[in-house]
């Protein structure tokens, strides 16, 4: 029988560290159920020591996903994984992550610390972390780079002291396959107490060799990877699960190792986390980009016509691509408009539901064919349960190339239904002034993205944008067939969620700095 290979997927952790990224408890636990159904072994949650949000996403995942192993990640401290400890302890088989570098330009740069100083510290936070859960699992960071003798000493010493899973990341993206996999024969070979624990890779994008590295790896005895879906991550990214995952399935013949994947999930997992982290997928991305199926030449489409095989080596099916995505219109009812969300991997309660169809209405009177694309953009709405503190009653606004662009906003807020008027260098900036005036709390601009939803004159604007409000930087989203309300919407959306964060109780036990200080993601691989 073939071999098993786990997948650990650490697109809520590592994915949730690409630039522009930040995803609330809610979005991440859509995402995590999500990939509980596609069937990977173990789920990342996140870091949560780093942030109260984190902590939160964390600990809700853990309660609620039943299946995956729930693993929270932790540096080599005990602070750390005791943060990490709380928040994973309800789940059914929780995993403690933790990871210490290994390298000598990490230890001489950024840790300060020497050989025997980081071997002792690795040693003990996996002691530690055995003191609460027996799944241990202990990654040497940068460990491609790393003294190979010196880390076969850290791999044997933390198996001893009881780590499960020794994961072996190229953390900066740098192996190339051939080398990569010689390095996990040789640690396999070298390293007397291997056997007793899963050996597993994590691997970066950086040249573009992330899946190729990781299926190196698995040709030479790894048998565990880790990496995200659709690749997203730190820097140029994460070793894409779909991708290795197809690889392993297209090719089994050679690799005959067996997953316990979900084929059929596939697709529906990459445009869930497309849609929800707001990175787009490119449109010649394997797998899962728009073009991966479709045959422009008339020599492809006229073969393919005559034998699905000439010229495709996966069949669209099989990931779970619908055949068409043409769905829903005005006449449609709430039980297929129900199904329509099952289809596409949401799981809506009935206030949401009731929600999410009352705008699909709204929508589908404004828009001639309602799609997939455009469902999925206003159910990510519903799953943003943040209070609204403030809400958008109207908007009016007047702006062209002679006029100084004014906005009057009314917002309906604890005291009622209060209105401001503002100037701006353009109507979307005289709006924000105003809500400004109204919510005081005043936010910076950051980041603005525009995406039109689907094609077409009618084609609802999705507006991302990313908020500064003092150290606080928060994420809002906003939808309307009109990019002005749309960017509004977005604004009050990024306020509602700085309001909601800045007013919530510490979880975590003071170990982050929340007071306006949410990010610490420093010294993360
Ligand atoms: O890339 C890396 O080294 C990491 C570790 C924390 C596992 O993400
Ligand atoms: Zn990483």
């Amino acid at each position: 029988m073939a071999e098993r290979i786990y997948l650990l997927d650490t697109t809520l952790r590592d994915g949730e560290q690409s630039p522009g990224v930040s995803l609330n408890s809610h979005e991440k636990l859509e995402i995590a159920l999500q990939l509980a159904r596609m069937g990977v072994d173990v789920i990342e949650a996140g870091f949560p020591v780093i942030s109260r949000g984190d902590f939160e996403g964390v600990r809700m995942i853990a309660e609620k996903v039943k299946g995956p192993v729930i693993a929270g990640l932790a540096r080599a401290t005990k602070g750390d994984i005791d943060a990490a400890w709380r928040a994973i302890k309800v789940a059914e088989n929780p995993r403690i992550h933790t990871f210490l570098a290994t390298s000598d330009i990490h230890l001489k740069y950024k840790l300060q610390k020497s050989r025997e100083q980081v071997l002792q510290q690795a040693e003990e936070a996996v002691r530690y972390a055995k003191q609460y859960v027996s799944d241990v699992e202990f990654s040497a960071e940068d460990a491609s780079r790393s003294d190979f003798d010196y880390l076969c000493q850290v791999v044997e010493r933390v198996i001893d002291a009881g780590a499960t899973v020794v994961n072996l990341p190229d953390t900066v993206g740098y192996a190339v396959p051939e080398e990569f996999g010689d390095f996990i024969r040789r640690i396999m070979e070298r390293v007397p107490n291997m056997h007793r624990a899963i050996l597993s890779v994590h691997c970066h994008n950086d040249l573009g060799l992330a899946v190729a590295n990781s299926l190196a790896a698995v040709k030479n005895g790894a048998k565990q990877v880790e990496g995200t879906i659709n690749g997203i991550g730190e820097r140029a990214g994460n070793a894409s699960l779909e991708e290795f995952i197809m690889t392993l399935y297209t090719r089994r013949s050679i690799y005959q190792k067996e997953l316990n994947i979900d084929y059929r999930e596939i697709y529906r997992t990459s445009r869930m986390v497309s849609s929800i982290t707001g990175m787009a997928i490119q449109p010649n991305k394997a797998v899962v980009g728009k073009n991966a199926f479709a045959h422009e030449s008339g020599i492809h489409q006229d073969g393919v016509l005559k034998e699905r095989t000439t010229y495709e080596i996966m069949s669209p099916e099989l990931i779970g691509l619908p055949k068409s995505n043409l769905v829903l219109g005005k006449h449609s009812g709430r039980h297929a408009f129900n199904e329509k969300l099952k289809e596409l991997g949401f799981s809506l309660n009935e206030e949401e539901l009731n929600r999410a169809f009352q705008r699909f209405k709204d929508l589908a009177d404004k828009k001639k064919e309602v799609t997939d694309h455009d469902i999925e953009a206003l159910v990510k709405d519903e799953i943003w349960v943040i209070p609204e503190r403030f809400k958008l009653q109207y908007l009016h606004f007047t702006g062209g190339s002679t006029v100084v662009p004014t906005a009057t906003v009314g917002l309906v807020g604890a005291k009622g239904l209060v209105e401001e008027a503002a100037c701006g260098d353009g109507p979307v900036e005289a709006a924000c002034n105003a809500i400004d005036r109204i919510t005081g709390l005043p936010g910076s601009l950051v980041e603005y993205k525009l995406n039109a939803v689907t094609g077409g004159k009618d084609a609802q604007g999705e507006v991302v944008v990313k908020v500064a409000v003092g150290n606080l930087k928060v994420l809002g989203r906003g939808l309307s067939t009109d990019v002005i309300e749309a960017s509004v919407k977005a604004y009050i959306n990024a306020i509602n969620k700085a309001a909601y964060e800045i007013s919530k109780p510490d979880q975590v036990g003071g170990v982050v700095d929340l007071n306006g200080n949410d990010d610490n993601r420093k010294n993360l691989g």
